[in-house]
């Protein structure tokens, strides 16, 4: 089992080290473990955010495990030179375009969620989110137009197939929650009233419901989706949408739970490798520059991420409900870093896993 390990930028490199610890201490038969250069890190080494070699490391590697990137310093680059690239370079090259970012309670947490108690208990969701389309992808530009005036430019598109296949893994993800009894319904999320990018997800998403009837489909309005995640989030089962709805709404739900230094999440596509399938997975979170390098960043959510990869990419089922289950007890044991308002340290977090693992 090939694993490739870009820790990046800011508290990347901090929470992948206690990933790595709890990855060490599984001890996994015929593991190779890799270890490379993503985003300003690599900028400053090799001149450019996703290196030759750190991409032909990831074509090379079974699964990805991702730290974060995003350097304040490089704010001002080309764009194509900044930090973020390695990311987006890794998901588009790799046809990396499934993201699934699970938002659950946990117990003795319901209190630390920015809703109250008997709200937040409620939730348990899987937001599907598209990652290789949308406004993303499309043709952008800084440009000036005939009269002087400067003009930012994003196209946002989707084709019926790129729509299709992400609207084939959410109902295949509420199948499975339909037949182990937690779920079974999807809700896709659009700006069908205003967008015809939208129209067309919707439209694919109807014709693509006729193969799942046991799939209880809605659809509703992004804006109205952001308002009742936090008034009732426990009416959500899967929710579908695309690249830039996914992302807002997936750090939104991240405070339903109580911090984004909890979620964790899984890139796939349709690669299948001799132990599962081909994924790379990373917090939701960013490298926030504020802590980095204070030792206070929450490692779970990297963590979380390395269960996800056991469970998605090697086959490691038991190893991945082990990891989780650690983690829940931690939390349970008021282990809590400063984003949940407890005082625990990275290391420390680290320290409490692994002691429960
Ligand atoms: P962020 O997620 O990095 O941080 C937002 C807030 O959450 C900050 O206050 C931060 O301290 C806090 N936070 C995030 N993760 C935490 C953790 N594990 N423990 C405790 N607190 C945590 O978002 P941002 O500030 O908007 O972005 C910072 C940089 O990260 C930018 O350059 C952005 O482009 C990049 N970014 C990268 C990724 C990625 O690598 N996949 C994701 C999001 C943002
Ligand atoms: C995420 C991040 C990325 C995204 C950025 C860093 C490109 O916010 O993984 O959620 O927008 O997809
Ligand atoms: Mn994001």
């Amino acid at each position: 089992m090939k694993i490739a390990l870009f820790a990046g930028d800011g508290i990347g490199p901090e929470i992948m080290e206690q990933a790595r610890r709890v990855l060490d201490a599984l001890n996994l038969p015929g593991i190779v473990v890799w270890e490379g250069d993503v985003g300003g890190a690599a900028y400053r080494r090799h001149g450019h955010p996703l290196p030759e070699e750190t991409l032909q490391m990831a074509r090379a590697a079974d699964a990805i495990l991702f730290g974060a990137v995003g350097d304040p310093e490089c704010d001002n680059l080309e764009r194509h030179l900044r930090p973020e690239q390695a990311i987006l370079g890794l998901r588009s090259n790799l046809d990396l375009f499934a993201n699934l970012r699970p938002a659950t309670m946990y117990p003795g947490l319901e209190d630390m969620s920015a809703l109250r108690p008997e709200i937040a208990r409620q939730i348990d969701v899987l937001i599907v989110r598209e990652l290789n389309g949308d406004v993303y992808f499309g043709e952008k530009a800084m440009r000036k137009l005939e009269d002087g005036r400067r003009q930012g430019y994003d196209f946002m598109s989707y084709a019926e197939d790129e729509v299709r296949r992400i609207a084939h893994v959410a109902f295949r993800a509420a199948q499975g929650r339909a037949e182990k009894g937690t779920g079974g319904k999807l809700c896709s999320v659009d700006k069908a009233n205003v967008l015809e990018t939208s129209q067309l997800w919707r439209d694919v998403v109807i014709e693509t419901a006729a193969e799942y009837p046991e799939v209880e489909l809605s659809h509703m309005y992004v804006d109205n989706a952001a308002m009742q995640l936090v008034k009732d989030p426990g009416q959500f089962d899967v929710v579908v949408t695309g690249n830039l709805f996914g992302d807002i709404l997936s750090d939104q739900a991240s405070m339903c739970v109580g911090s984004i230094g909890l979620l964790a999440s899984a890139a796939l596509g349709e690669r299948q490798t001799e132990f599962g399938t081909f994924g790379l997975y990373e917090p939701i979170h960013g490298s926030a520059p504020d802590i980095a390098g204070k030792g206070l960043a929450n490692p779970m959510a990297m963590i979380l991420s390395l269960a996800m990869m056991l469970r998605h990419s090697l086959g490691r089922e038991a190893d991945a409900d082990r990891i989780e289950a650690a983690v829940a007890k931690a939390l349970q044991d008021g282990v809590l870093g400063g984003d949940l308002g407890g005082d625990a340290g990275t290391v420390e977090i680290g320290d409490a896993v692994l002691a429960r693992l």
